[in-house]
């Protein structure tokens, strides 16, 4: 009986000490994650939500990293909050898509004074300063704006060329690139008319709003400066049961899954690739900095364009977002 007693009383004692030790284990590894803030642009669309998930499924505790997130919802004033709470909370690295170019020394500096890298994705910053961040990784967006012009200039020559330009985020590197591009075409090209143009804010709400609003003019191509937007104009030639792609020519960025369904159907004409999988490019360069290197200042992701007159389901269904 006595026997039985301190077996059971045993069993106990290994049970609860087993118990205590499983958390402080946790909490070991957990000292040992490498902690990231990242401030979001927002979720305005497709490519921003390719963006978010690429960044959250490479930040993982699995991957080594613990992800502190910040949606800004499109608002600077709210990833500057953000970064002050990165600071804060002592991350090991802040990562920032910013909504805008301008209006970053202040904060950065903070940064900066508290020793904490900085690594900018997507569109880019001008600051006083380049030490300010450490290093930024996106897309050409001047380059991507000459491509779709290149591509109207091919497609209508010498014909008359009206166009509806629906521009993201004023003062964004995306509305800065893609509308200096499109402005050149037009100083180029006297043929080439600018109907319309206003910020439809990279969402297609804000695209079918305006488009409801131009649908009388005499259009006959429309500049989206990203997919959203496109989506929200073709619903609206549609509904006034206008055929884009005969009609009306839809120029279109991102070439997002959704964006590229669509070039294949015929209703975008011309998309110009905006690649959104930064999440395993910033890991590999918080990884060059964890081994003591010096990651590249400026890198530019390489893009592609397609047209739906070449583009196949095959592309579709390899495409990662
Ligand atoms: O900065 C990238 C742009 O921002 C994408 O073209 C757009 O879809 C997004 O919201």
């Amino acid at each position: 009986m006595r026997k039985s007693v301190f077996a059971v009383l045993a069993a106990l004692l290994l049970c609860l000490s087993a118990c205590r030790e499983a958390p402080v284990q946790e909490s070991d590894n957990f000292d040992e994650l490498i902690v990231v803030g990242f401030s979001q642009v927002g979720a305005e669309s497709d490519w921003r939500a390719a963006n978010t998930k690429s960044m959250q499924e490479a930040f993982t505790e699995a991957n080594g990293y613990r992800l502190i997130f910040d949606d800004a919802q499109q608002k600077q004033e709210r990833q500057i909050n953000a970064i002050r709470s990165f600071i804060q909370q002592d991350v090991d690295y802040i990562v920032l898509a910013p909504t805008t170019e301008l209006g970053w020394d202040t904060v950065l500096k903070e940064a900066q004074n508290a020793g904490i890298p900085v690594i900018i994705i997507d569109r880019m910053i001008e600051v006083e300063d380049e030490s300010l961040f450490t290093c930024w990784i996106g897309s050409d967006f001047r380059r991507e704006g000459d491509r779709a012009v290149e591509w109207l200039e091919e497609r209508f020559g010498e014909e008359p060329v009206n166009i509806i330009h629906l521009q993201g985020n004023i003062g964004s590197s995306a509305q800065i690139g893609r509308t200096n591009g499109l402005d050149e075409g037009l100083s180029r090209n006297s043929n080439w008319n600018l109907v319309a143009r206003d910020s439809g804010e990279f969402t297609q709400a804000k695209a079918q709003e305006l488009m409801r609003h131009y649908i009388d003019l005499d259009f006959n191509v429309i500049y989206a400066e990203n997919d959203n937007m496109a989506y929200g104009a073709i619903d609206v030639l549609k509904e006034e049961g206008l055929t884009p792609g005969q009609e009306v020519i839809v120029v279109s960025f991102d070439a997002s899954r959704r964006g590229l369904v669509l070039t294949l159907a015929g209703d975008i004409s011309f998309n110009v690739e905006c690649n959104p999988l930064h999440g395993p490019r910033v890991s590999a360069i918080i990884s060059r900095l964890e081994a003591g290197e010096t990651p590249t200042k400026f890198t530019y992701v390489p893009e592609m364009t397609f047209s739906s007159e070449t583009i196949t389901q095959n592309i579709i269904d390899l495409r990662a977002y």
